[in-house]
């Protein structure tokens, strides 16, 4: 079956005693056993869940995996992936990765005795000088926030299996629609479902998809030790979204194409960033590793200055402005006073953040509108 079939058919078979198309949500926290010591498929919803197990079906298909476990957010699910780890392994990651991500590996995982490394992704060169003997885990984002950088993901996938260590790819971005990690060479892919899984900023989840029933054994034993699962209704909500997944992505993609072309017209934008733009750094191997289109994400920058940017930001109408991303409502913010401002000014310029930078995520709405409003905000 194609991906939009799957989306629909796989881990949602119709009620067998009902007859209902789709699957109820499971409520029950905890489930009859057969006889005493004697265990059914679930036995208690931390350990597994009908409504989850669905969803984890789905996940896995659209993948190209074979398991997949679906966790309370999309941290637990990449704090889930480091505790493969122990005291005194050692993780490489990528520069350009989700900020909490650079939070949960400097602030807690390196509580537990695990050092980690930045180097820049689209470097090859650079990860493969920050890999140590004590190296297990390569984490990669791509594209990257909030330049929209690509990362190379089969060759880093032939670089980790060279140095023999887990390359784990955050696909939030891409969705699986336009890339998937696992059929480039990755072991394990990482999802934020509060993003285009979801679809409809209502629900917040993540996901680890693997294709490798032994690392699947090791992660599904850390999420029951922990907990941080996903709830049956917060599961059947990223279920339903997951059905319009590849109608979205697509559409979003070709909304956010023409924008960027558009906004590359106008005098005041310095500069745009997205990877489908020929101009742009990474248009190449994004031209090779994402199909179907180069994602809904965009940034760019001003002439402007940070009160400049702060005004223009705060004066759309449809755009709404709110971090976050994916969902079928178009948003807008400036990543120096929002999403990256707990980076200090120098890393941020460091990073090539600048005070003028603005990042779109966007939606679903008439291609014509959203251009009328990101102009008249300009204007203003
Ligand atoms: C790329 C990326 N990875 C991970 C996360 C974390 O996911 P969550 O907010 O669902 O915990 C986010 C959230 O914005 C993200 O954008």
């Amino acid at each position: 079956m194609k991906f939009r079939t799957r989306a629909i058919h796989v881990g949602n078979a119709r009620d067998a005693q009902s007859g209902a198309v789709v699957p109820p949500i499971h409520v029950a926290s905890t489930f009859v056993q057969p006889a005493a010591g004697q265990w059914g498929q679930f036995d208690y919803s931390r350990s597994g869940n009908p409504t989850r197990a669905n969803l984890e079906q789905t996940l896995a298909s659209l993948e190209g995996g074979t398991r997949a476990l679906a966790f309370a957010s999309g941290m637990a699910a990449t704090h889930c992936a480091t505790m493969l780890l122990e005291a005194g392994q050692h993780i490489v990651a990528g520069t350009d990765i989700y900020g909490g991500t650079y939070r949960l590996l400097h602030k807690i995982v390196n509580r537990a005795g695990i050092r980690v490394t930045l180097a820049n992704s689209q470097d090859l060169a650079a990860l493969e000088a920050a890999i140590t003997p004590e190296t297990r885990l390569l984490w990669i984002e791509s594209p990257g926030n909030p330049l929209m950088s690509i990362t190379d993901i089969a060759a880093c996938a032939e670089l980790a299996r060279r140095r023999r260590i887990l390359l784990a790819v955050d696909n939030t971005f891409a969705s699986p629609v336009l890339t998937r990690p696992l059929e480039l060479g990755a072991q394990i892919v990482m999802h934020s479902a509060t993003k285009y899984l979801g679809g409809h900023s209502d629900v917040l989840g993540g996901a680890l998809v693997v294709a490798d029933q032994e690392l699947y054994d090791r992660l599904y034993f850390i999420q029951n030790a922990t907990g941080g699962v996903l709830g049956p209704f917060d599961s059947f909500l990223v279920s339903r979204g997951l059905k319009t997944l590849e109608l979205r992505v697509v559409e979003q993609c070709r909304t956010a194409q023409r924008l960027a072309e558009f906004l590359q017209t106008d005098a005041r934008v310095r500069r745009v960033l997205y990877p489908g733009l020929p101009a742009h750094p990474g248009h190449e191997i994004a031209a090779r590793q994402m199909h179907g289109g180069f994602g809904a994400m965009l940034s760019f920058e001003l002439e402007g200055d940070f009160e400049k940017t702060r005004r223009v930001v705060g004066a759309t109408r449809l755009f709404q402005l709110a971090v976050s991303l994916g969902a079928v409502e178009s948003l807008i913010e400036q990543p120096a006073a929002m999403s990256h401002a707990s980076y200090d000014p120098a890393a941020r310029a460091a990073h090539g953040i600048s005070d003028g930078l603005i990042r779109l995520s966007v939606g679903l709405e008439d291609f014509d509108d959203l251009r009328d409003d990101l102009h008249q905000a300009l204007d203003a």
